[in-house]
């Protein structure tokens, strides 16, 4: 959490839509400030047609169409109340599933997973089907565009109650937040996020496991889903990918 507090207000409760509206003042979709957010938009401004999984609050479209692109735009998520703040487009269609309930047929030239989304996909299975059904829904030839952090940096290991920090919600309510890792399972981790009053009262927490990944790991599941691995980058300037990456950002092309 980045931003200072400003303002104390009496918090009851902390509803699946405050979550929602945190997520868009943590990470609001930042061309100029964040290099992932650009590397995603020019990719989406040059398709015609763009199908986002794991769409989270809808912001990669939401600036898509903000700065004019024409064609369709698709976002995908199983999340109602991150779905909720997306809909507040109606110049984007969206639709509530995982990856594995893609159900579009040869449609689209690009599908993203944007922010790390692709670190949700978490069985051997889910990522099995949730890969076929994204090839599934591209164009032969089209891409598949995504990142995931890299094992090896080991990122978890910044998400403890010793980073809990302040935020101000847009209403002028004031929260406290912080991460702390329950369980790492090889390239498993199950961590908590707690949403506290100020004081550091808890108001709510919620569990997340998330993937790791190596090229190593990774690119078996590519390959068996008919993709072939075009580029992989170890950051989102195009840098090269290493053993001291911290993301591999994927640009994997349906055959
Ligand atoms: C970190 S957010 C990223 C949101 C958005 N892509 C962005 O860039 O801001 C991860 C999103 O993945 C979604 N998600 C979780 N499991 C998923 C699955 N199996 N298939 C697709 N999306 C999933 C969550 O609901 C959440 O909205």
């Amino acid at each position: 959490m980045r931003n200072p507090a400003r303002v104390s207000a009496h918090l009851d409760t902390f509803s699946d839509a405050d979550v929602a509206a945190v997520y868009d003042v943590e990470n609001p979709w930042d061309r100029i400030g964040f290099p992932q957010d650009r590397f995603f938009s020019d990719t989406v401004a040059a398709a015609d047609s763009v199908l986002d999984v794991g769409c989270g609050t809808g912001s990669m479209l939401h600036v898509a169409r903000e700065e004019g692109h024409t064609g369709r735009l698709v976002g995908l998520d199983p999340d109602p109340a991150m779905l909720a703040r997306a809909r507040r487009r109606t110049d984007v269609e969206w639709v509530a599933g995982t990856a594995a309930d893609v159900a579009h047929d040869a449609e689209f030239a690009l599908v993203t997973m944007a922010s790390n989304a692709f670190q949700h996909l978490v069985s051997d299975d889910e990522l099995r089907s949730s890969l076929a059904a994204i090839r599934r829904a591209l164009r032969p030839g089209g891409a598949f565009v995504f990142g995931t952090r890299h094992l090896q940096a080991r990122a978890w290991e910044a998400w403890n109650p010793a980073n809990a920090g302040n935020l101000v919600l847009p209403d002028g309510r004031e929260i406290r937040g912080w991460h702390e890792v329950e369980k790492v399972d090889g390239p498993l981790v199950t961590f908590t996020e707690t949403v506290a009053r100020p004081d550091g009262t808890p108001l709510r927490v919620d569990r997340t496991t998330l993937r790791f990944h190596t090229p190593e790991t990774l690119n078996p599941f590519l390959l068996a889903a008919g993709f072939a691995v075009e580029h992989q980058f170890g950051d989102w300037d195009r840098g090269r990918l290493s053993a001291r990456s911290r993301e591999i950002a994927t640009i994997a092309r349906a055959g």
